[in-house]
């Protein structure tokens, strides 16, 4: 049954609990993050993910509010829904405020001071990828548009996707995220990225509501037949849906293998839900293969260890195993198919262009799955 809740209409969460994955003395920073579902009447599945209407940081919209010469509390109509809020609401939750875009630009197109960056595209390019929307504000002062013919400019504030990291037979009511925090340095400023921040930092635990809704992601799911092998490759955050996976697997008393390949860069800082991926082992219900890429001189991935059991790995695969990949598009997932290509070659003696159409039928069959980004 659907909950109602949707990217237009979302549910109204509260973050239960949040703790760092990444211990003191990781070079980078991942939260467990616990929404509260309770009475949202939302279910989801795991392989699905979570969209999730992070708030701007307040700082910044201090500082653009002062740029647009106005006060927080100026009423302002949303230009797309053409509802009466305050300025410091529009740019707080439904403004993208951070990126500058050509568009953006393009409505003070009738400006001549603009004409000359707008009609040379190597100069606009430069301009767009150095400075943000508070740069150009202050930099442009004087442009002679009213506020709300300036808030038109804006884009919409689109929301971020999170992997389900949990099961609801195993914590009904609850939906558990991993996130890493998207940092980067804007002249000389370290900044945040909108929905990591807010999700880890900014958002107080039981008290900030957390406008999200589920996306789900039919083409990464668990097989029906729970006896059917796992291969699961996922560095970093790529390893959220899996905790599910196992979760869900456990819970069903699944027969089925499950192998995990996880990555990170050191075993002592960033190993995260350790102790749950080896009391699994512990109990022999999961093979676990361990990347840590920064503990030697030589980087070691996902893809190595994979390729170094490679005829285990072919195994498997002869056996029924779904390949599952996630995290990042490029080039980790890449990578992976790369070595999956080479496995079937020197493990499975396929010719390559044998190997390529061997992949492909794995996909075409649902059995090789990725959830990239
Ligand atoms: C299906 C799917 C599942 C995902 N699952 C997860 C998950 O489980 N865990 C997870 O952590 N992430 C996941 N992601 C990624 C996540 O959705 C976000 O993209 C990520 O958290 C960054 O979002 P943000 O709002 O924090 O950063 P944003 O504000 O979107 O910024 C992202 C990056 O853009 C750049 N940037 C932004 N503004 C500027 C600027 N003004 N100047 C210069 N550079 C700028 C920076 O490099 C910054 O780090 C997933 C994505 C998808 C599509
Ligand atoms: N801007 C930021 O501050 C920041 C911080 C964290 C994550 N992110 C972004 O968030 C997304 C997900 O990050 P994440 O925390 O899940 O993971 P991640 O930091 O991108 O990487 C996780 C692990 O994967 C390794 N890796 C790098 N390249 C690889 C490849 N080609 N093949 C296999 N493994 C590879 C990393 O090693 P090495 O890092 O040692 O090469 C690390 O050990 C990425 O898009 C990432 O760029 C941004």
């Amino acid at each position: 049954m659907s909950s109602g809740f949707s990217r237009l209409n979302p549910f109204s969460a509260v973050i239960k609990e949040r703790y760092p994955l990444t211990k003191p003395g990781s070079t980078k920073e991942t939260h467990h993050v616990v929404l509260d579902l309770q009475n949202s009447g939302m279910n989801f599945k795991v392989g699905d993910s979570l969209g999730i209407y992070g708030d701007n940081d307040p700082l910044l919209v201090a500082r653009l509010v002062s740029a647009l010469k106005a006060q927080s509390e100026t009423a302002v109509v949303h230009p797309r829904t053409q509802e009466s809020m305050t300025l410091k609401t529009f740019l707080t939750q439904k403004a993208n405020i951070s990126k500058l875009t050509s568009s953006f630009l393009k409505l003070f197109k009738t400006d001549p001071s603009l004409q000359n960056l707008l009609n040379n595209k190597i100069a606009l390019n430069h301009y767009l990828a150095t400075n943000d929307v508070l740069d150009f504000l202050m930099e442009f002062a004087h442009l002679p548009f009213s506020l709300q013919e300036m808030i038109t400019a804006f884009s919409p504030l689109l929301p971020r996707f999170y992997s389900v990291a949990s099961s609801l037979l195993t914590h009904p009511d609850e939906v558990h995220l991993t996130v890493a925090v998207s940092t980067y340095t804007h002249r000389d400023e370290l900044r945040y990225g909108v929905a990591s921040h807010f999700l880890s930092h900014r958002a107080e635990v039981r008290k900030t509501v957390i406008p999200c809704y589920v996306q789900p992601a039919s083409h990464f799911t668990l097989p029906q037949d729970h006896s059917i092998p796992l291969i699961m490759v996922g560095p970093g955050t790529g390893v959220a849906p899996f905790r599910g996976f196992l979760q869900e697997r456990i819970a069903c008393k699944a027969s089925g293998k499950h192998w995990l390949f996880f990555g990170e860069r050191h075993r002592e800082h960033d190993f995260f839900y350790e102790d749950f991926w080896n009391s699994l082992v512990q109990q022999e219900k999961l093979s676990l293969d361990l990347a840590f890429s920064r503990d030697q001189n030589d980087k070691v991935y996902v893809q190595h260890k994979l390729y170094e059991k490679g005829a285990e790995v072919w195994n498997w695969l002869q056996q029924g195993a779904h390949f599952y990949v996630c995290g990042e598009a490029d080039p980790m997932a890449k990578d992976v198919e790369a070595t999956l290509h080479r496995i079937c070659q020197d493990f499975g003696s396929l010719p390559s262009d044998d190997a390529k159409a061997y992949i492909k039928e794995l996909r075409s069959t649902k059995r090789y799955l990725a959830d990239i980004y």
